[in-house]
């Protein structure tokens, strides 16, 4: 059972993977002597799967625990539902040493952690990811928050957990497209922060669904990409530089969700072909090798996501919401690009990519424009 730790100047918490584990969220938070009462914000497709042993796993633990169910969805993720768990969390009676605890995906643990961030100024915060995407990503580093009316993530805290608790049992629940999305991250950290972990993916006759990869393997790579996540946050908490790189395939990637209405893609999938385009503009600009980049893009097609556009993608408009994205500085575009590999330098750390304005629009179209068609 790999227990991995996230240190910051601030705090510390351990970030759990076990099988089973859910078992045991009641005996961990009792270590680390949390208040009695206890709010579980969770969704009714999650809870019916998994609320009875978690809530179970408290009670026995002598928490006094309730349960908030909150409908599920992206569209839900914002300031009116902050509101149902302060309503609820008034009505508990939660006290600045009280816990709501997040059993779901990156939408139950962003909203929660939000509530968490400003009630009382501040309570105790559990994540207990059910998501692939919430497991590798989401639920470690602190970042919380909820939408606004014109904008995804618009509102936010950085406020970390006191602990993260992931049983990877709880996968084999989820749409095999929610666990082939989320790939795309495991394979931004392999490309970005741990190049070996790309050895370990392509080990593998099969990524794309979670009964074609044993627990084992399963285990190692959220250990692994939970391991690259903190130690990027620990340099960089609050995203004042080198945290910057864990955007990677987000420019062209939110560009082509906001473009496609959040309708067509999933988060990953548009990630992973924002990744190829960031790829493909780092050849171009003579910042990584072609070996390297087909390699990321066979990686992304054996866990099934795409990598080629739609001919009747709108390119141009694509690229005007590059520029609508939270990451332009002043005024200018910011990429996350990957870099080749100096010999005989480490094949881990933050000389892997690095953040850059100086793409410019035309070669954005020229990438964009080529992948449309097939891939190189
Ligand atoms: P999600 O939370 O919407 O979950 C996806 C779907 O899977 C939902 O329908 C959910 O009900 C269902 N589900 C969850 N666990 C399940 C299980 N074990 N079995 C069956 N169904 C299950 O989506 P997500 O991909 O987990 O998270 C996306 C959100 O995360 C976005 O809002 C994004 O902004 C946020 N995010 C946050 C961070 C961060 O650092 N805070 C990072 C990445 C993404
Ligand atoms: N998901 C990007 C970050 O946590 O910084």
């Amino acid at each position: 059972m790999p227990t991995l730790s996230l240190a910051l100047p601030t705090t510390h918490y351990d970030i759990v993977i076990e099988a089973e584990g859910l078992a045991t969220l009641g005996a961990r938070m009792q270590t680390l002597k949390l208040g009695r009462k206890v709010l579980v914000v969770s969704n009714p497709q999650i809870y019916k799967h998994y609320g009875e042993r978690a809530l179970a796993a408290l009670t026995d633990a002598g928490f006094a625990a309730e349960v908030l169910l909150l409908p599920g969805g992206e569209r839900y993720k914002n300031l009116a539902h902050v509101q149902k768990v302060f309503d609820r969390a008034y009505a508990m009676g939660l006290e600045r040493s009280s816990t709501l605890v997040a059993l779901g995906g990156g939408v139950v643990g962003d909203l929660t952690g939000y509530a968490a961030a400003s009630w009382l100024r501040g309570i105790n915060f559990v994540q207990v990811p059910t998501t692939l995407l919430a497991m590798v990503d989401a639920s470690v580093g602190g970042k919380t928050g909820v939408n606004h009316p014109q904008g995804k993530n618009l509102i936010g805290a950085f406020y970390q957990p006191r602990l993260v608790l992931m049983d990877p049992q709880t996968l084999k629940t989820l749409p095999s497209r929610e666990f082939r999305a989320a790939l795309a991250e495991v394979i931004k950290y392999g490309v970005i922060w741990d190049r070996t972990l790309l050895d370990v993916l392509e080990s593998q006759r099969r990524l794309d669904q979670y009964r074609a990869i044993t627990p084992e393997f399963l285990t190692m790579i959220l250990e692994r990409s939970c391991q690259a996540k903190a130690e990027v946050v620990q340099s960089d908490e609050r995203e004042q530089g080198l945290r910057a790189i864990l955007n990677y395939g987000h420019t062209v990637g939110h560009a082509l969700e906001s473009l496609t209405h959040y309708k067509t893609y999933r988060h990953g999938e548009a990630v992973g072909l924002g990744m190829v385009a960031a790829g493909r503009i780092a050849v171009a600009m003579g910042l990584w090798d072609q070996a390297s980049c087909s390699r990321q893009e066979k990686l992304l097609a054996k866990a099934k996501l795409p990598i080629t556009l739609p001919g009747t993608l709108d390119i141009e408009r694509c690229i005007a919401l590059t520029r609508g994205d939270k990451k332009v500085l002043d005024g200018r575009v910011r990429f996350i690009l990957p870099l080749s590999l100096e010999d005989g330098v480490s094949l881990k750390g933050p000389h892997l990519a690095k953040m850059t304005d100086q793409v410019s629009t035309d070669l954005l179209k020229e990438i964009l424009v080529g992948m449309t068609l097939l891939p190189f």
